[in-house]
């Protein structure tokens, strides 16, 4: 398959990330490029305990101290060079590592499928029993990346409109809709 390309190596602190989608829905691939003592590495971003990716905040992949990706879902740390599970739930899994070359400074993904197909055949893989609860989730840290807030849409704030985009609700009206409801992040 033709390279893609994904990102210039002067975009990378080291140790620093980028993320790269491609494709979107179904095609979504979510990757991590990774540099870390002057090589890069790229992963799918998608934790091994419950396939959500890993950051809660855009491109905050890693430890305070910048040697482990670490996962906002349950706190699950990997390796960098390797994408091994060092602690958490998913000890012993590691994240998917994709090929990738350098050519004039630029790192393309070379790996033999479209990243449709990849996308979709990490999908096929996952155990049934977690699909329901890591799409739930999925979308979840997709929205906050967004900038969405779920008890801002519950409490009449945002609304979607027939697209099923996003819309932030003018405060009166906000207000006028959120009358009587009343809702706490605590426990949720
Ligand atoms: S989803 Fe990553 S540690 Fe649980």
């Amino acid at each position: 398959m033709t390279p893609i390309f994904l990102c210039r190596v002067e975009e990378l602190a080291d140790p620093g990330t980028r993320n790269i989608v491609l494709g979107e829905g179904e095609d979504e691939l979510d990757i991590i490029i990774v540099q870390t003592n002057g090589t890069r590495r790229a992963f799918v971003n998608s934790c091994p305990h419950q396939f959500i990716p890993l950051e809660t905040f855009p491109n905050h992949f890693l430890t305070e101290d910048k040697k482990f990706f670490v996962c906002s879902g349950h706190g699950a740390r990997f390796e960098l060079s390797t994408g091994a599970c060092i602690s958490g739930p998913c000890l012993g899994k590691a994240l998917d590592r994709l090929h990738i070359e350098e050519t004039d400074g630029g790192i393309y993904l070379t790996e033999d499928l479209p990243p449709a197909d990849i996308a979709r055949s990490k999908r096929a893989a996952r155990p049934l029993v977690v699909i329901a609860a890591s799409l739930r989730l999925a979308t979840a840290a997709r929205e906050q990346k967004s900038g969405h807030d779920p008890c801002e849409e519950r409490a009449g704030k945002l609304r979607r409109d027939e697209g099923g985009h996003i819309q932030r609700v003018d405060s009166c009206e906000g207000r006028r809709q959120g009358a009587g409801q009343s809702h706490s992040r605590i426990g949720e």
